[in-house]
């Protein structure tokens, strides 16, 4: 079973600061990093580090070789990425403060060009019971939802990041939401966990539900189970990433056919390695490394 990514690449401007910076307000940053990101990318590292096949659709301009060069050594499939030569890669501007916290200002680039042909060529490569993922920051997401449910693949969604137009998306067809609360609670319209998970239930019945919940852990929800995994305490130097690792471990091990539980436990174990590091590609773990926590 293979895993086809279309997602996000981006260029990070890490700025580490003691807060976030205020309204008209100028802050001097203790540290500055260019890193290699993006939601798409980093769920990408993470299934091909936990060890499954994965290929990324997405585009970049000719500023972000170094993206498609970080996906390729790590083994992921980069034969349908497209470099555009007239735009720009998408890049972030990420504030990481003294808890490890993140605000992040994202701006799309190379990434809003996600045509129609590309993604008809790379569905064209799937066959039966391969997994599709899929963020939100890349453009043409509701058309990949209803041509990969047109295959019958099995749809994974982590609408991040959340806007009301995902509301609008046919996310009926979608089998996994994989969300952190926010997320939940702007799809569901509610602030407290039973009632987002309820609501969601209730609105996509064929739908199953990840939960995540930052220092928490994990709640899994389908029709007939909820599980709820603990996350795992550590040090948390930067949580950026975070959601992205649990999710590349998650599919990765959904792909391999684990039982859910597992599948959430790896994913958590996974995360808490890489809050302990800065950065967001730079701190998603390989597999051997989950071996120590
Ligand atoms: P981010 O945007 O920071 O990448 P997120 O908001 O998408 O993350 P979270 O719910 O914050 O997602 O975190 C995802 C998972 O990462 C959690 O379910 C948990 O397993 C792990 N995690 C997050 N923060 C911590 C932490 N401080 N300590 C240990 N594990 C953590
Ligand atoms: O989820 C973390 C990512 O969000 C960062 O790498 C940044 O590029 C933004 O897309």
């Amino acid at each position: 079973m293979k895993i086809v990514n279309f997602g996000s690449l981006n260029i990070d401007h890490v700025y580490q600061v003691n807060r976030f910076v205020e309204p008209g307000e100028t802050l001097e940053c203790s540290r500055y990093q260019q890193l290699v990101g993006g939601k798409g990318l980093n769920q990408s590292l993470a299934i091909a580090r936990a060890g499954a096949p994965v290929m990324h659709v997405g585009s970049i301009g000719t500023d972000g070789l170094l993206l498609q060069k970080t996906l390729a050594d790590s083994g992921v499939d980069v034969s349908q990425l497209q470099v555009q030569p007239s735009e720009a890669s998408g890049h972030a501007i990420i504030q990481v403060d003294a808890k490890g916290e993140n605000c992040i200002l994202y701006h799309g680039g190379a990434n809003q060009t996600v045509s129609v042909p590309a993604i008809d060529g790379a569905l064209a490569l799937t066959r039966q019971n391969d997994i599709v993922l899929i963020q939100n920051e890349i453009n043409n997401v509701p058309a990949i939802i209803d041509k990969a449910a047109a295959k019958n693949l099995t749809i994974v969604f982590n609408p991040a990041p959340m806007s009301t137009a995902v509301l609008n998306y046919p996310l009926e067809k979608v089998d996994y939401f994989i969300v952190n609360q926010s997320e939940a609670q702007a799809l569901s319209q509610k602030s407290d966990i039973h009632d987002i998970l309820t609501t969601l239930s209730a609105r996509y019945p064929a739908s199953k539900f990840i939960l995540t919940l930052g220092a928490q852990g994990a709640i899994y929800q389908d029709p007939l189970q909820q599980i709820i995994v603990p996350a795992i305490t550590t040090d948390t130097v930067d949580t950026t990433a975070a959601g992205d690792t649990f999710i590349g471990y998650f599919v990765a091990e959904l792909s391999a056919r684990k039982a859910i539980k597992q599948c959430l436990e790896t994913a958590c174990k996974a995360a808490s390695l890489c809050v302990q590091t800065i950065g967001a590609a730079n701190s998603i773990p390989y597999r051997r490394e989950l071996d120590i926590v």
